[in-house]
């Protein structure tokens, strides 16, 4: 949520940050601004995208080797230009830019305000920045000070970058719960929500830790905690490459990422898999082997897609190793008082590794002292630093807001784990392990295949992209395929979808099924077709339009759907790494049909670090 750039060194700034936010924006795109350092504090700050800030400040001359940045996700004050950061001081000396949520901002700018403080805007952020300038007004303290005092008495999350009228060397950034890299340079420091905007300037970097604040300077950055201890950063060298941030002569990023999945398959398997030997090897995990051998239960926490990542899961560790698996949605399991024991095995999936309410799970099931695992996408981020242990999905970085290849390989990572846990438990067999591993190897192949289907999927999204509804059904692991179907179609084309078990169409969807009613049934040959197939035929006598997801070579499906797009066959167990494919196409072109911005869907952001 919300994106944040620093630079401080010797080359002009505004373009370093300009282009940094551009990289961010799939964090939030409400609002943008800058802060500039060009003899003296510059502010320019429009509601809008990145591209709207450009336009508001093109022919102004913007000089500065020291600056920062802002691409926002509204949460406190509207989507408006004076709620846009930078927020500035009432003397205007000091601005800041926040990512993040002060919780008791209420309060403090109570007092504020009975002090004499004036707010231009209705966000917790000014009330920080008003804070800061008040402790230095009663204290006297120098800014580095009031910064780290203002820092203790606020409740929240947050990652701030902070600039004064009167240090021309120097920026301030501080992190709680909310991301922040810092590249290191010679000469030259970076700041930012994730790696992408520095990654072309220098691939040493710095994750800043909770609670601690960076003075940087063009000589020098040094790290404190907020209780004012110093602490030596760690310096570590970036994995990621450029061309993995550029769309690669596709129209939008979405695309991109879906076509990019049989290779971010084949990297997630990479050294993990192997078929002769029926064996899989997860090095993230491998010190807790004896404790996956006494596990009573796991416990999947997630939001969003990989929540829906999760439920194809549970069906995989249930089938092949043979745990109780429950799978919450993160954001409401911390909000029980739920039961766990230190015999509980929890798995945190995080695209992204900073989901404020999976963070907020991991912290309650690690307080009653369960294993926690993660499966995280973004190396470094928050969620695989909090967890014990864990297994990296390696799709690369994903831009689309609307998340694809990731959701393809957290579902591969843990179709990994469910082996490797029947492995350790002894619920599986040699002989099986080397046939489905055998099948595994092959489905970035398929996936290939299963992606040739685009055209004729193009001719559907066209005969559907007027509908106002959708419903998506499936049986088995294919009704989370269902989920994300219909998850996928409602946030980039703003057509009411929905996803729901084929059976359970019965008892409630079946009132909406008419003439202009598309259904979308992911009916494969597998152990649940017979009965999908007597689903499509309920949905056929009401008239509804029948769109199915076929194995290839289906005649009986073929005969009876207005449309069929075929799949591969494959092992029931990685039928939704297939039957997932089409679905994600189907969306991505009903939403270009309908002239929606895929990749940056209104409303939404791709991290969502606030609750
Ligand atoms: C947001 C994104 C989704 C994502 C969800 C969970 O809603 O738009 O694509 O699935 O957050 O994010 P995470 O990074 O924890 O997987």
């Amino acid at each position: 949520m919300c994106g944040i750039v620093g630079y401080i060194g010797f080359r002009d700034a505004y373009p370093i940050i300009i282009k940094g936010l551009h990289r961010l924006e799939y964090r939030g795109y409400d609002s943008a601004g800058i802060s500039l350092f060009d003899k003296g504090l510059r502010v320019y700050k429009k509601a809008g995208k990145v591209s709207d800030l450009e336009n508001f400040v093109k022919g102004v001359k913007l000089g500065g080797t020291m600056g920062m940045g802002h691409t926002r996700w509204a949460t406190h004050g509207a989507p408006s230009d004076r709620n846009s950061h930078p927020h500035s001081s009432g003397n205007r000396k000091l601005t800041i830019i926040h990512n993040g949520i002060i919780e008791n901002y209420g309060p403090i700018k109570e007092t504020l305000v009975s002090k004499g403080h004036v707010f231009k805007s209705d966000t917790d952020t000014e009330v920080l920045i008003h804070l800061i300038e008040d402790i230095q007004n009663e204290t006297g303290f120098d800014l580095r000070e009031a910064v780290r005092v203002a820092l203790t008495k606020v409740i929240g999350a947050y990652a701030i970058v902070i600039m004064s009228e009167d240090e021309p060397d120097l920026l301030i950034a501080a992190r709680k719960g909310s991301p922040m890299v810092i590249g290191v340079g010679k000469g030259e420091y970076f700041i930012a929500s994730d790696a992408t905007p520095i990654v072309e300037y220098t691939k040493n970097v710095i994750y800043l830790n909770d609670n601690e604040v960076a003075y940087i300077t063009r000589e020098g950055l040094l790290v404190k905690t907020i209780d004012n201890k110093v602490h030596t950063p760690y310096i570590q060298e970036l994995d990621l490459k450029l061309e993995m941030l550029e769309k690669g002569g596709y129209d939008h990023f979405m695309l991109k990422e879906i076509y990019e999945q049989p290779r971010s398959i084949r990297d997630c398997m990479r050294g993990r898999i192997y078929p002769q030997q029926g064996k899989v090897q997860l090095g993230g995990i491998k010190e807790y082997t004896d404790k996956l051998k006494n596990i009573d239960r796991i416990i999947i926490v997630a939001c969003g897609t990989s929540w829906h990542a999760g439920l194809v899961g549970e069906y995989l560790i249930e089938e092949y190793a043979r745990v109780p698996v429950e799978v919450e949605y993160a954001s409401e399991f911390r909000y029980r008082n739920p039961i766990i024991t230190e015999k509980d095995l929890v798995i945190a999936i995080s695209q992204s590794g900073e989901t404020a309410d999976t963070m907020a799970a991991i912290g309650l099931a690690k307080e009653k002292g369960a294993t926690i695992f993660g499966i995280c996408n973004v190396v470094g981020a928050s969620i695989p630093r909090t967890t014990d242990a864990g297994v990296y999905t390696h799709a690369g970085p994903e831009i689309g807001v609307a998340s694809t290849k990731a959701f393809t390989a957290q579902v591969t990572v843990l179709t990994l784990m469910a082996f490797y846990i029947a492995q350790q438990r002894g619920t599986i067999t040699q002989g099986k392990m080397v046939a489905l591993l055998t099948e595994l190897n092959t489905i970035p192949e398929l996936v290939e295949r299963a992606l040739k289907a685009n055209e004729h999927i193009k001719e559907i999204a066209w005969a559907f992209k007027d509908s106002t509804n959708c419903l998506f059904l499936g049986r088995g692991s294919s009704f989370p395929v269902a989920l994300e179907g219909a998850l996928k179609l409602k946030e980039i084309s703003y057509i009411h979808a929905e996803g729901y078990p084929a059976a359970e169409m019965k008892h409630g969807p079946i009132a909406l099924i008419d003439e202009d009613m598309p259904v979308v049934f992911i009916a494969t040959k597998d152990s649940s077709y017979e009965k999908v197939i007597s689903n499509i035929q309920e949905v056929k006598a009401r008239k509804g339009h029948v769109i199915a997801i076929v194995t290839e070579g289906d005649t009986e499906v073929k005969g009876m759907a207005d449309y069929v797009v075929e799949i591969p066959q494959t092992d029931e167990a990685f039928v939704p790494l297939l039957a997932t494919i089409p679905l994600q196409l189907l969306a991505y072109h009903i939403a270009v049909m309908r002239g929606c911005n895929v990749d940056q869907p209104r409303n939404l952001a791709k991290s969502v670090t606030v609750e």
